[in-house]
Order: structure tokens, then C-alpha cells, then sequence
């Protein structure tokens, strides 16, 4: 597939972020958590809820579980699925959705990913999830071998009103000219872990790829580090001014707000558009002090993170030949 800046800018002009408002199954979620069985499971509770959400979500809203980053869809938020401020519940209900748009979470065995709140210390920290000083537009996980197709984050509390932003990939090309996308197009870059880590790693890759079904990838990541500096560095140094140059023109991008209200599910194509937030929306000397708090239920702001690839239950890929 000849990548040229041409098909790149038609392919990614399709791509959109799609708000949903699915406030009419608050009530059947609020009222299964009050009355559910403090007996079970977890994952019995999972599985409760994954089949009253889809008795009760409409066939339009269920349509984005099998979509997120197929046919224009780079993201998928839903607002008012449930609006009691209870970490379980908000776990349980991110757990249930995660499923329902096919996402299989990985834990890596050296990185807490699953809840971000401000951490003690978050004060001193940009481009951290836990940490209070703005997240510059990035994919997760680009140094990693296995892939991240999907980010999903579910707001549990948000006391700060402080919104995860997505940034659309044209956001990326139409500031650039055609022989400067056709670099960008030809160019590998090393991506390196940060503080979310308890290692480093790195891997060099491609910053765009083409999927026959996903369409266009991108893999680029503008996070500067405050422990290791810059996420993303040119294989070549020819290219490193390319980098430079679209980093500095973040600040004219125009991001999509999730909402940042108890009980919104964020979920979006990792490698179709990029993922940043604001500083926190917090005095600093607030947040450093607040960032002491560290209970779930005292904490000002708590989402819960998954992030992994897609599940694959199709049996062609490994048993065409008995089929
Ligand atoms: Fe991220």
C-alpha cells in the first residue's frame, strides 16, 4: 500500500469522535447496584451488568461496541450510565463496557494502570497520568510489542472538571504540506516508557501504517517526560526537526472533550487519535495537598483505565484449514 499524502488526508478526514448521551439506563444500573447480592463475584457482577446493558442500551447506542475504529469512528463517549460517585460500582460498570467494545485489558506486571488519581507528589510530575501538569497528545504504549488497539476510561469522580481531550489525527496532517506528511509517512522513531513504568523499555517503529480494515495507524507520542524526557525520538536525526515542529503547533489543535462527570465510559482507537489532558483544574498548592489523599473514596479525581488490544474470537485465523 503506496501510503501517499493524499489517500493519508482523505482516509483521515472520514475520522470523527461520537458523544453519546445514554442517561435512560441510569436507572436500571442505579437500581441493580442497590439491590444486587453483595455475595458475588466481581466478575459475576460483570456478567449481571453486561446483560442488563444490553437489554437496556438501543441497538443505535449498542452499534459502536463492534465499531470503535472501524468507519470513521476514532472515539465513542457515553455520558450518564450511572451517576452514584462509588469506585466499585464505576469499576465494575468500565469492566462491563471494556467487554462489551471488545477491549482485553493487559496488566503488565511492572505498571499500575488500572486507577489514575493524583499520586503523592503529583505536583512535580507532567505527562503522567498520575500527575498534576498537563498530558501532551500521545498513544499509549507505543513501546510496547503487543498491540494497544483501544483506551477505554471511566469517569468514577471528577471534582476538578478536569476532561481527558482527543485530538482527531487531521489535527496531525493538516498542518503539515505534503512533502513534510510524506516524511512523516517515511520516518521510524524510537518510543521509549516513562514514569508510568517500573523498567525502560523501547521499541522503533513507523509513524503511520495502513491495516486493511483499520485503515490508517499512527503512532506518535509528543509527551516530554519529566524523568526521561522525550516518549518519541527520530531513528534519523534528519527527521528530529519534523518532530519539533508539529510538537510546537500543538497549542493550535482543537481537542474533543470527554466529559468529566461521574459516569462517562471514554473509549477510542488508540492509534487512530491521540489522547492528552489539561493541567489539573486545581490551585497547585490544593493539588499537592490533596494528592496526600490517596483513599478511593476521598481522592478529588479517579477514573479507571484499561487499555489493551481487541479481542479476536475468530477462528479463521488459526484453524482456516478445518473450517
Ligand atoms: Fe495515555
Amino acid at each position: 500500500m503506496q501510503l501517499t499524502p493524499q489517500f493519508i488526508r482523505e482516509q483521515l478526514h472520514q475520522e470523527r469522535v461520537v458523544t453519546r448521551n445514554v442517561e435512560y439506563v441510569c436507572e436500571h444500573i442505579e437500581s441493580w447496584w442497590k439491590n444486587h447480592d453483595l455475595c458475588l463475584s466481581n466478575h459475576a457482577l460483570k456478567l449481571q451488568l453486561i446483560s442488563l446493558l444490553s437489554l437496556t442500551l438501543r441497538g443505535d447506542d449498542r452499534y459502536y461496541f463492534d465499531n470503535v475504529g472501524k468507519h470513521g469512528i476514532s472515539a465513542v463517549c457515553f455520558t450518564g450510565i450511572f451517576h452514584t460517585d462509588d469506585y466499585y460500582l464505576a469499576l465494575i460498570t468500565h469492566e462491563a463496557l471494556c467487554e462489551l467494545f471488545h477491549l482485553r485489558d493487559i496488566k503488565y506486571p511492572y505498571e499500575n494502570h488500572k486507577a489514575l488519581f493524583l499520586k503523592p507528589g503529583a505536583e512535580k510530575y507532567r505527562d503522567w497520568g498520575n500527575g498534576y501538569g498537563e498530558i501532551t497528545p500521545h498513544s499509549d504504549d507505543l513501546y510496547e510489542t503487543q498491540p494497544t488497539d483501544l483506551l477505554a476510561l471511566t469517569v468514577c469522580r471528577d471534582k476538578t472538571r478536569t476532561p481527558t481531550q482527543c485530538f482527531l489525527a487531521k489535527n496531525v496532517t493538516d498542518h503539515l504540506d505534503n512533502s513534510e506528511l510524506h516524511q512523516l509517512a517515511q520516518m521510524t522513531a524510537v518510543f521509549r516508557s516513562g514514569k508510568n513504568v517500573r523498567l525502560s523499555k523501547n521499541l522503533e517503529r513507523k509513524l503511520i501504517q495502513y491495516d486493511p480494515t483499520y485503515g490508517i495507524q499512527l503512532h506518535l507520542d509528543f509527551r516530554i517526560d519529566t524523568e526521561v524526557g522525550e516518549r518519541m525520538i527520530a531513528t534519523d536525526p534528519r527527521d528530529a526537526g519534523l518532530i519539533k515542529n508539529i510538537r510546537q503547533g500543538i497549542p493550535s489543535w482543537t481537542p474533543v472533550y470527554s466529559a468529566a462527570t461521574t459516569g462517562t465510559f471514554f473509549i477510542l482507537a488508540n492509534h487512530k487519535a491521540l489522547h492528552a489532558r489539561p493541567i489539573i483544574n486545581l490551585n497547585i498548592g490544593v493539588a499537592a495537598n490533596q494528592a496526600q489523599t490517596t483513599k478511593f473514596r476521598e481522592t478529588p479525581r479517579l477514573l479507571f483505565r484499561s487499555k489493551g488490544p481487541r479481542h479476536n474470537l475468530s477462528l479463521e485465523q488459526d484453524y482456516g484449514n478445518y473450517l
